[in-house]
């Protein structure tokens, strides 16, 4: 059975998408494992309700980002995690974890890439008066959110939409999108390989 991680840095309602899924047979996948680098953030509480374990490293007890990310891949690595799913994961990837899941580490955002990238990317698109945003899931690379795009949904802001409506638009579009794409990722690397 492939394994797959969430790493996420907050309340974790795209990671609670994912477990869902996979706990519905929708990812064929089993949802091994949720990493922090928050011990306190509310995806600790929703990994618990699903039995998720998680694990928590604080990066400022690391001297070097280097061996916070090799603190991070051992315990991947002796979970057998096959793939990586960052959910609201708010730092930037180093060397040692795109290494470690090359083609295999995923991000989702909250905006239609490469429009927005970075922190507050609802904010910006509102207050740029967009007419059109949406979420997006690609491959992470070195940079913020600059992988490769696997898939996009659309998300319309209509005159006198809030902050807070476009939020609840997003986030649902993120929900359906991103369980959809790690499933279809999956899928097709089990048939690739013939499993
Ligand atoms: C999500 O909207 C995700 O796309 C975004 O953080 C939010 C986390 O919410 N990620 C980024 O902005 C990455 N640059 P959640 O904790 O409820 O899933």
């Amino acid at each position: 059975m492939t394994r797959f991680a969430i790493l996420a840095s907050g309340s974790g309602s795209n990671a609670e998408a994912l477990m869902k899924a996979a706990e519905a047979g929708i990812i064929p996948a089993e949802a091994a494992l949720v990493v922090t680098d928050k011990p306190n953030a509310g995806v600790c509480e929703r990994a618990a309700r699903y039995g998720v374990p998680v694990a928590a490293f604080q990066p400022k007890t690391y001297e070097t980002k280097a061996a916070f990310e090799e603190a991070v891949v051992h315990e991947l690595k002796q979970r057998d995690v096959d793939w990586l799913f960052l959910a609201g994961y708010m730092r930037i990837a180093g060397e040692v974890l795109l290494t470690a899941y090359p083609g295999r580490m995923v991000n989702i955002h909250p905006s239609l890439l490469p429009a927005f990238p970075g922190k507050d990317a609802i904010g910006q698109a509102v207050a740029h008066g967009v007419k059109v945003s949406g979420a997006t899931v690609h491959f992470v690379d070195a940079g913020i959110d600059t992988g490769p795009i696997i898939a996009q949904t659309p998300v319309p802001i209509d005159e006198g939409d809030t902050l807070t409506d476009v939020t609840a638009r997003i986030q649902q579009a993120e929900h359906e999108l991103y369980p959809k794409t790690a499933a279809q990722l999956i899928q097709e690397e089990r048939k690739r390989v013939g499993v």
